[in-house]
């Protein structure tokens, strides 16, 4: 049966998709041309090569009654750097492996070489470069003035000699950067190909979990091309890491995407300076916009990201159209949700808006993905369009259904109390997130329908 398989297969370098034929476009992500041929290995060459290296395949397995498997407590690893700790789940799990992805020059390298100085204090760590020469990372980590002698460097991009080395020195923590670099010679597609980057990442894996290795794995984003972006690796780590930011802002965000250890959309904040990367505490100070006057358009919603609140500014400008179609433009929210709300707006708020243009935006270049921010949105197109500003202390939060009501979100409690951390006097909050006892120093009006809230402001 194994001999029938075939010998190549058709990977899409956009989805990762796997067909037995070459198409014009992938069934499964509709990209065109992107279908690239790759090898397969005979199963029994992959079984002989990582022999060693995979552990699974020599030992027996058992099935098991759930009530019978020891739970042991799983201790966790700081970073040294606490908001790269709070979205890993409170810091490293023993044999992990994180993938941490970002557009090329965001900050990746740095990150890692700051928190590998502090965790080689305790750990054996080992960097492995595939992409900067010793020199390189050096130099930086000197830059950077990390304590880093303890740090144990390689410069080597092929997978079978890498995991030979790991396999000696046995260290606890291992970097790859990147994984678009490094190749299996099982294959004889160039690194960065799909199936170099899907199979040198799995044996990488299996090693992390054969050996109770912390692995992370670096990988560039790239919009298109035939580089294999990271997300064909998702599926196989423990915990994803996105860096976002603006290329032009200093402020770097690190997402949790996934995270079999902790909460998803837990995010982290650091500032890229001189010194590398530093810790922001406050963020919520970062992303409000520091005007001393109200301004018309400009409402602070609470916003949750992951386990922590986020103050946030939302802002909108609403003004005449003059083309067949008024343009509806979203930064940093939904856009599809925008032309929602609209709608909504005419009907239940009775506002006329059809021949208006409506750009609505986050302050920051943060993105908002949780419907808590509809009702914040709404009240700062009012506030434009009316060319009336709302208070700046007032803070808002809620979703807007269909029926113009206003439904509860979660964590309506620490949007709150994030609120009146920062100053805020007043809030405009779902009726059903309305605390049992008041806050001392915030106002709070919980509304049931849109009409109520537009009759406050
Ligand atoms: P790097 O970590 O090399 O990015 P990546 O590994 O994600 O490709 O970061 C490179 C950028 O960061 C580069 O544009 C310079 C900037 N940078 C600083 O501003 N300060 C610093 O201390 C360091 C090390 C880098
Ligand atoms: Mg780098």
């Amino acid at each position: 049966m194994l001999k029938s398989k075939p010998k190549t297969t058709f990977a899409c370098s956009q989805c990762g998709g796997q067909f037995p034929k070459w198409t014009g476009n992938c069934s499964a992500c509709g990209a065109w041309n992107s279908l690239n041929e790759e090898m397969l290995p005979s199963p029994n060459a992959v079984q002989n090569k990582l022999g060693r290296h995979t552990g699974f395949a020599g030992e027996q397995s058992q099935i098991q009654h759930i009530a019978n498997i020891q739970l042991t407590v799983q201790p966790r690893i700081s970073t040294g750097l606490l908001e790269l700790d709070r979205v890993l789940g409170s810091g490293l799990v023993l044999g992990s492996v994180i993938l941490l992805g970002g557009d090329p020059g965001i900050g990746k390298s740095t990150l890692l070489i700051q928190a590998l100085s502090y965790l080689s204090q305790h750990h054996s760590v080992l960097y492995v470069t595939g992409e900067e020469s010793l020199q390189q990372v050096a130099q930086r980590a000197k830059r950077l003035e990390l304590s880093a002698d303890k740090i144990n460097l390689l410069a080597e991009t092929q997978i079978e000699q890498i995991l030979l080395l790991a396999n000696h020195h046995q260290p606890q923590i291992i970097v790859i950067d990147s994984i678009q670099t490094v190749f299996t010679e099982l294959f004889s597609s160039a690194p960065g190909s799909v199936g170099q980057v899907r199979e040198s990442a799995a044996q990488l894996v299996r090693f992390a979990k054969h050996t109770n290795t912390i692995l992370f794995l670096v990988g560039h984003v790239t919009k298109e091309g035939t580089i294999a972006g990271p997300r064909i690796l998702e599926h196989m780590v423990d915990t994803v890491l996105y860096f976002e930011g603006e290329q032009d802002s200093r402020y770097r965000l690190i997402r949790a995407i996934k995270n079999r250890f902790g909460a998803v959309n837990e995010l982290g904040v650091f500032a890229m300076t001189d010194k590398g990367l530093k810790e922001i505490t406050n963020p919520s100070a970062l992303f409000l916009s520091k005007h001393t006057d109200a301004v018309p358009g400009s409402v602070t919603l609470a916003t949750m990201e992951g386990t922590r609140p986020l103050l946030v500014e939302v802002q909108a400008l609403v003004s005449q159209s003059y083309g067949q179609n008024p343009r509806r433009l979203a930064q940093g929210l939904d856009q599809n949700r925008l032309s929602m709300l609209l709608a909504i707006l005419q009907r239940h708020g009775n506002v006329s808006i059809y021949d208006q243009d409506v750009f609505a935006n986050i302050a920051g270049g943060i993105k908002i993905s949780e419907t808590a921010s509809d009702l914040a949105l709404l009240l700062a197109i009012i506030s434009s369009l009316k060319n009336k500003p709302l208070p700046n202390d007032l803070m808002v939060f809620g979703e807007v259904g269909l029926a113009g009501e206003i439904r509860p979100v979660q964590g309506g409690q620490e949007r709150l109390r994030e609120a009146e951390k920062q100053g805020y006097k007043k809030a405009i909050v779902p009726f059903a997130n309305n605390p049992k006892a008041a806050f001392k120093n915030l106002e709070i009006n919980a509304v049931k329908l849109l009409k109520d809230a537009l009759s406050l402001c």
